[in-house]
């Protein structure tokens, strides 16, 4: 999941992708912080929006495409059902719930992603949102989902209560991240790969290699499969579960609110 010029890529393919980038006083720098300050994260993404999908296509390797049809199993939408896509961006991420004949609502709080998203897609009716302080009544959604977007939401736990209060009862919610890889030689060469590899291949390609620094960083500092599955429960999602893809490089993680 791709950046551009002056902002954090991020890969939905692991290896190869990743956003980062944002803005400090003196002007725009190349590296988000890991605390994710909300204008700063909105503003990074604002700065790569024009290029996110071409760069995601390009770095991704087509594994982001693979992952997606997995989150639309996953969420499993059915027509009329409404379904929250929660950091949206563009909404390459909706489309595969959109096309099943479900009424989704692409969401975000980057204007400069949500303007390429609508110029692209103009019959989905993307709103502006923070997914901390969701702009939806209480019990709106069938289904809630996240793709490579609660990596970057700065308050993990309220965005999860959110997401549970807007979903209808018997609902449920799918998020899709970045993950810790479960064969530990495996993790221990992935790990490797995004601290080291990682920034030498990111300056090969990208116009913004230190936006790799944050994909890595951010990545690794992320909770693993068993402590988001915690996180999740706790927020008030039950029967909560997770699905490891590519060996864990990402999860999909499922949960259902109570009737
Ligand atoms: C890596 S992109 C993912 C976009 C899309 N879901 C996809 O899979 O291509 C992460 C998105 O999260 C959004 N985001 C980060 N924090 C957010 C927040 N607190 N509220 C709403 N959107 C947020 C960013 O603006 C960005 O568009």
């Amino acid at each position: 999941m791709g950046g551009g010029r002056g902002g954090e890529e991020e890969a939905a393919a692991a290896p190869l992708s990743g956003r980062g980038g944002t803005y400090c006083n003196n002007g725009p720098v190349t590296r988000a912080s890991l605390n994710k300050q909300p204008h700063e994260v909105a503003s990074m993404f604002d700065d790569v929006a024009e290029r996110y999908d071409l760069t995601n296509d390009v770095l991704s390797l087509g594994q982001d495409r693979v992952w997606r049809k997995e989150v639309a199993t996953a969420v499993d939408a059915r027509p009329a059902q409404k379904v929250l896509d929660l950091a949206a961006g563009t909404a390459t991420s909706s489309l595969p719930f959109a096309r099943t004949g479900a009424y989704v609502v692409p969401c975000d709080f980057s204007l400069g992603m949500l303007q390429v998203g609508k110029r692209k897609h103009t019959w989905l009716p993307f709103t502006a949102g923070d997914a901390t302080k969701l702009p939806f009544k209480d019990d709106t959604f069938d289904a809630v989902t996240i793709s490579f977007g609660l990596r970057n939401v700065q308050d993990t736990d309220t965005a999860l209560r959110e997401m549970h209060r807007v979903t209808k009862p018997g609902g449920r919610v799918v998020i899709c991240e970045f993950s810790h890889p479960t064969w530990a030689p495996f993790r221990t060469v992935y790990t490797e790969y995004l601290m080291r590899a990682l920034p030498p291949v990111a300056r090969a390609v990208s116009s913004n290699p230190d936006a790799y620094v944050y994909l890595a960083e951010s990545i690794r500092a992320w909770p693993d499969q068993p402590a988001l599955a915690e996180r999740l429960q706790k927020a008030g999602w039950s029967r909560v579960a997770w699905r490891n893809l590519s060996g864990g490089i990402v999860a999909l993680h499922r949960g259902f609110k109570a009737s």
